[in-house]
């Protein structure tokens, strides 16, 4: 509820705009290099920097890379990273077996920071799409994405993740009773204080085109994942889908994409007071770096812009690729 006030001239909203010390004082909500969470791209190989051509600015890295990222990370004031494997084409199978290899990429990578910068929370991927032949995030039986036999596999992916070191398990999967299911397998496995950030309304979204190129599933995917992911129509569906999470045991939220769904958000953070968090997806970043690059807006002023309506829309932090290049602008 807004306060009853004066009308003009006793109110002159420009007041409070006159100075930058005024605009200081009068500001909202504010941007810090520890609202940011870093999705990094892995692959194969050493001293591997290897550009992403749909994303400028961003690259896959070898392990070795992600570590010298982990010391970038904690010198930024970043706590922490998000790890996304470019798994060899040759390791992609049907059953999906390198998920749980405890010498996957991921779970090399998630070593790696924790040898070279253990303060930096490391988050983990839970989805089969960078494993499967098929592109998709779960076993598909007959054209079905199935769901019970995709969470089992789930559990044994998560357990590698935990057991490599990772302290946030990211379920971005969207498969029904994956968060309950998780949630037991790591009080079972000695895991408890291992957190799960669920990605609870997860969109159906063309938006994550480039980051399918960036893990090499753009030309596996048979189909779409419209019978997991949700219809972008969907609003009070989302609502549900956090309840139902919250229920499971999820600690902390997810809305996946950002800016399109910056009113999920909203009605998110104010229905259930809980730890709530954006993806800026591959799609997003594109558009703003693509456009910036092009010399058609200012790259750095859109970037903190559409950084700072995360917090406006009640996000406690954001998944970005933008995560070093804000830190650095905001530590001056
Ligand atoms: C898949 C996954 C996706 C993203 C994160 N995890 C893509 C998808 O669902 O197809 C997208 C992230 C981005 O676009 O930046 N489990």
């Amino acid at each position: 509820m807004q306060p009853v006030q004066a009308p003009y001239p006793a109110t002159r909203h420009r007041r409070a705009r006159t100075t930058a010390a005024l605009r200081a004082l009068t500001q909202e909500v504010t941007l810090s290099p520890s609202d940011f969470i870093w999705p990094i791209f892995v692959t194969e190989g050493e001293g591997v920097m290897e550009p992403v051509p749909s994303m400028p600015g961003v690259v896959r890295r070898s392990v070795d890379m992600v570590a010298e990222a982990a010391r970038e990370a904690r010198s930024l004031g970043i706590p922490a990273i998000c790890l996304f494997p470019y798994t060899p084409m040759e390791r992609r199978t049907a059953d999906c077996a390198e998920a749980w290899n405890p010498d996957n990429l991921s779970n090399r990578a998630t070593r790696a920071i924790k040898d070279a910068a253990p303060e930096i929370a490391v988050m983990t991927d839970v989805a089969l799409d960078p494993y499967n032949i098929d592109g998709q995030d779960g076993f598909v039986r007959d054209g079905y994405v199935v769901n019970d036999e995709t969470v089992d596999a789930l559990v044994k992916q998560a357990l590698s993740q935990a057991a490599a070191g990772a302290d946030i398990i990211g379920p971005s999967d969207m498969m029904d009773g994956r968060i309950g299911a998780l949630r037991a397998a790591l009080e079972a496995e000695g895991h408890a204080n291992v957190a799960l950030l669920s990605y609870s309304a997860k969109y159906a979204s063309a938006f994550y085109g480039p980051f399918r190129d960036a893990v090499g599933a753009s030309g596996a995917l048979k189909g779409d994942k419209a019978t997991y992911q949700m219809n972008p129509a969907n609003s009070d569906e989302a609502l549900r889908l956090v309840a139902r999470d919250l229920a499971e045991g999820a600690d902390m939220v997810m809305v996946k994409p950002g800016m399109p769904y910056l009113d999920i958000c909203r009605r998110v953070k104010d229905a259930f007071g809980t730890p709530t968090f954006a993806y800026q997806v591959s799609g997003e970043y594109a558009m703003l770096a693509g456009a910036a690059e092009n010399g058609w807006i200012d790259g750095d002023r859109t970037m903190m812009e559409s950084l700072m309506a995360f917090k406006r829309a009640g996000c406690d932090g954001v998944l970005t690729y933008f995560a070093p290049r804000a830190a650095r602008l905001l530590n001056g």
